[in-house]
């Protein structure tokens, strides 16, 4: 081992009580001298029966310890939080900065040489990779891959685009309740994230790219075999990384963060990652403007043909090549010379891989689409960006001026969305306001709110939506996320009011209130901030101290590095 880690020698090597008390403890776990001599690696593990995509980390574990005896280190599993999407109220994003501190706590407190990182469902990933580049110990993502495409009637089903697609038809009287319960019956088949390019098939693929995880950590189908294989070969890779004293931030450069950019643009991706690498990268002192989310997206084409921009998923692609596959495609466009944790470069690293079906991964030269999926917007209505999916919008509504339809919060969302004697048209721009960080508060995903019932049963099943929330991943429709300053401090989403006139413009990259300057002054004079609750303990933490969207929502003291001490202080 390298004098510049050294942490497990530090503190089994202690002279008097302390070193003995750490030699003497862990020997009550059955390891020996020999065993304490080897580099310690910390599987970190988000495993939860609150979090079904986690279900198969405790099989990992077991197949990452395999590989870190095997290359003589010395594996110690321990437990982080849990992000199950499905099961945290009111959104897991509210917690993903608790996680990332945990990680990052418990990383830095125990007595680690390296780290693997056992993640799955959307926010388990940032949050780890957060926490790990904050620690900044050599360390290694190991996802838990996808679950199996969903079947019904011939039908391929994916997590959980369909699981709102077919919600709005029931909604709308065109599914009936014996078909709709048959279908949750087979939608989510196995263990594993949701399997179209959602927020988790969006960040561990991105792992790929940011050269944090081993080739084949993206698209690996959950029960697949190769996964476990994966695993261990992680296993035997960080003791390397350990020896070597490889640390996230040779890895995870900003040449890497746009690498993953660069993917996310050519995937279609998930726009949460579009607030997710700006806070990984914060962590390292890295600067990711939105502006250079919609540069590079702007040059990248779309070559992935993947739900709910597309027409396959995950385990598809898979087949195709995977995300090796994907990026030797993209490759003129990548910095192929980034250092990744195989100790090559991400070109070395993809060159064996190749397309095995140019329906799910398009050569670069006949792309789906000429530019990337998502785009930036601006304007008086989002001084500081906006966000929109625009490779899973309706291609109609990218022009769109329309009369706004004002709901205060998610509470009077839910009271009127369905009445009948609500006043809207297809053609009016449907606003949600204080959803944001704060307001949410943690910016739920709720940005894809419903059609109006009364539309709906007319056959109306998109129109433009406007919020400073998040939407999940597997969402589609014309959808304008993250707007910032958010509405419930004081930003301009917060003065629109029913009948004013909103423009969009992706094309143009614009999105303008179109009200006169001084009837705005006139309503930010008369503005007042929504009561809310502080409350106490995390929530009052989250909410005094949570950065805007384009900051990617970390807490404002998170930011900047932090690194892990070379060796453990002694204690006594
Ligand atoms: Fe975990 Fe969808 S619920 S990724």
């Amino acid at each position: 081992m390298t004098d510049e880690i050294g942490r497990s020698e530090t503190f089994f090597g202690e002279s008097g009580v302390a070193g003995f008390t750490h030699r003497a403890f862990t020997k009550a776990m059955g390891f020996d001298d020999a065993d304490m001599a080897r580099p310690v690696i910390g599987i970190c593990n988000t495993y939860s029966e609150l979090n079904n995509c986690n279900r198969n980390l405790r099989q990992l574990a077991e197949a990452v310890k395999r590989g870190v005896w095997q290359a003589g280190g010395l594996p110690l599993e321990f437990p982080t939080i849990s992000l199950g999407e499905i099961y945290l109220s009111p959104t897991s994003m509210l917690f993903r900065n608790l996680a990332a501190m945990d990680t990052e706590e418990m990383i830095r407190a125990q007595p680690l040489d390296g780290v693997v990182l056992l993640v799955n469902c959307d926010k388990t990933t940032p949050a780890a990779l957060m926490g790990a580049a904050s620690a900044d110990l050599p360390a290694i993502v190991v996802s838990g891959g996808p679950m199996l495409n969903g079947h019904f009637r011939g039908q391929i089903l994916g997590a959980c685009t369909d699981c709102r697609r077919l919600t709005a038809e029931y909604r709308a009287g065109t599914l009936d309740a014996d078909t709709y319960t048959t279908i949750e019956d087979g939608i989510v088949r196995s263990a594993g994230h949701c399997m179209v390019m959602g927020t988790a098939s969006t960040m561990n693929s991105l792992c790929e790219a940011l050269g944090i995880a081993l080739p084949g950590n993206g698209a690996t189908p959950a029960v697949d075999s190769r996964r476990e294989r994966l695993a261990t070969a992680a296993g035997r890779r960080i003791v390397s990384l350990a020896r070597e004293g490889t640390r996230p931030s040779q890895i995870m450069t900003r040449e890497a963060f746009e690498n993953a950019i660069v993917l996310l643009s050519a995937l279609g991706g998930s726009t949460n990652a579009v607030v997710h690498l700006p806070a990984i990268a914060g962590r390292l002192g890295i600067d990711l403007p939105l502006s250079l989310f919609d540069e590079i997206s702007r040059r990248t084409p779309l070559i992935a043909n993947m739900r709910p921009a597309g027409k396959f998923q995950m385990e598809d692609l898979y087949y195709a090549g995977g995300i090796p596959a994907v990026m030797r495609e993209l490759l003129p466009m990548l910095h192929g010379d980034a250092l990744t944790v195989t100790g090559k470069t991400l070109a070395e690293n993809v060159a064996g891989a190749a397309t095995q079906s140019q329906d799910v991964i398009r050569p670069l030269d006949d792309p789906l689409q000429p530019e990337g999926g998502l785009a930036v917007l601006t304007g008086n209505l989002a001084p500081d960006g906006a966000v929109i999916k625009h490779a899973a919008a309706s291609p109609g509504l990218l022009r769109h001026r329309g009369r706004a339809v004002v709901f205060r919060d998610l509470d009077d969302l839910r009271e009127r969305i369905d009445r009948d004697d609500l006043d809207v048209t297809p053609d009016d721009v449907l606003v949600l306001q204080n959803v944001g960080p704060v307001g949410g508060p943690g910016m739920p995903e709720v940005g894809n709110f419903p059609i109006p019932g009364k539309l709906l049963k007319q056959g109306v099943r998109d129109m433009v939506r406007i919020s400073d929330a998040r939407m999940s991943g597997t969402a589609f429709g014309t959808i304008v996320l993250h707007v910032a300053p958010e509405s419930a401090i004081g930003g301009p989403l917060a003065l629109v009011r029913d009948g004013d006139e909103i423009e969009l413009d992706v094309p143009a990259r614009r999105l303008t209130l179109a009200v006169a300057e001084d009837e705005l002054a006139r309503r930010r004079e008369a503005w007042k901030a929504p009561v809310s609750a502080a409350g106490r303990g995390y929530i009052r933490l989250y909410r005094e101290h949570v950065n805007q969207a384009p900051l990617g929502c970390d807490f404002d003291f998170l930011r900047g590095g932090d690194p892990v001490h070379a060796t453990l202080q002694p204690k006594y």
